[in-house]
């Protein structure tokens, strides 16, 4: 069936490095991120929380102990106390010998290279906790975006880095929406979403972007082909096996979240 909704798209795939080179070095290290900067991935996810004095750093879990030599929650921490902590001895000793590959990644160093390493690599930004701290995540990022001048779609010339905004929340989408229209919005999801794809059909929280997880897409074929078809961008994560890639672009989606961007664009052929 090569109708429109289902053939691959004409706009190359975007290929986005999940925590950085995760797989290779330690996730949310900045040595991640220039790791996956020098395998020339096209975009950088990363995960935002805020600490205990409103600094916004890039870790995945609500605490620190799979991913650092520390314990406790981030929420309940200074980032002076972050800093004290290895957040990077924990994986096979992998770049034990660069500090960018132990330290707490803050946000503002992360868009400080993206901001200034010479070619367009875009972001997009998962918010996490959007209860407890009542929109702060969301407008600590919209700020900490506007003073590196990275912007949605549109609010910048097609060569600079553009951020799109991801979330599980509706609630925490709807926030963006309100405050940053210009920002696209990615509505993640692991399961099927209570609502008919119908062609022009919005998605929760205002979303521009469908987020559907790969064991999702895998296990219903026609999920995919919906969203395209309801008008919607689809951003996969996290595809990591050949197999996954190669059902991705079969079914036309236009970002693939990886941990292996290295692997993913050599079998592009990029
Ligand atoms: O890119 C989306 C993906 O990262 C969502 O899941 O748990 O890895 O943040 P998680
Ligand atoms: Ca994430």
């Amino acid at each position: 069936d090569l109708s429109p909704a289902t053939a691959r798209t004409a706009q190359p795939v975007q290929v986005v490095a999940h925590r950085g080179s995760s797989r290779a070095l330690p996730e949310h290290t900045l040595a991640a991120y220039r790791r996956a900067l020098a395998e020339g991935a096209d975009a950088f996810e990363c995960d935002v929380r805020v600490t205990a004095d409103g600094q916004l750093v890039c870790v995945h879990d609500r605490r620190i102990q799979r991913t650092s030599d520390g314990r406790g929650a981030v929420s309940a921490m200074t980032l002076a106390q972050l800093e004290a902590y290895d957040f990077g001895s924990w994986k096979d000793g992998a770049g034990a010998a660069d500090p960018e590959a132990r330290a707490v990644l803050r946000l503002d160093s992360l868009l400080e290279l993206v901001a200034d390493c010479g070619r367009r690599v875009d972001l997009a930004i998962e918010t996490k906790h959007p209860v407890r701290f009542r929109g702060r995540v969301e407008s600590e990022l919209l700020k900490a975006l506007a003073r590196y001048g990275i912007s949605g779609p549109g609010g910048n010339p097609e060569s600079r880095p553009q951020a799109r905004i991801m979330s599980f929340s509706a609630l925490a989408l709807g926030r963006v929406r309100r405050a940053a229209p210009e920002f696209s919005r990615v509505f993640l999801f692991d399961r099927m979403l209570p609502l008919r794809l119908r062609p022009g059909a919005s998605l929760p929280g205002g979303a521009t972007i469908a987020g559907p997880g790969i064991d999702l897409v895998r296990a219903r074929p026609g999920l995919v082909p919906a969203l395209r078809r309801a008008g919607h961008q689809v951003h996969v994560w996290t595809v990591d096996e050949p197999a996954d890639v190669e059902l991705c672009l079969e079914l036309g989606v236009s970002a693939i979240i990886t941990n292996r961007p290295a692997e993913v664009l050599a079998q592009l052929g990029r």
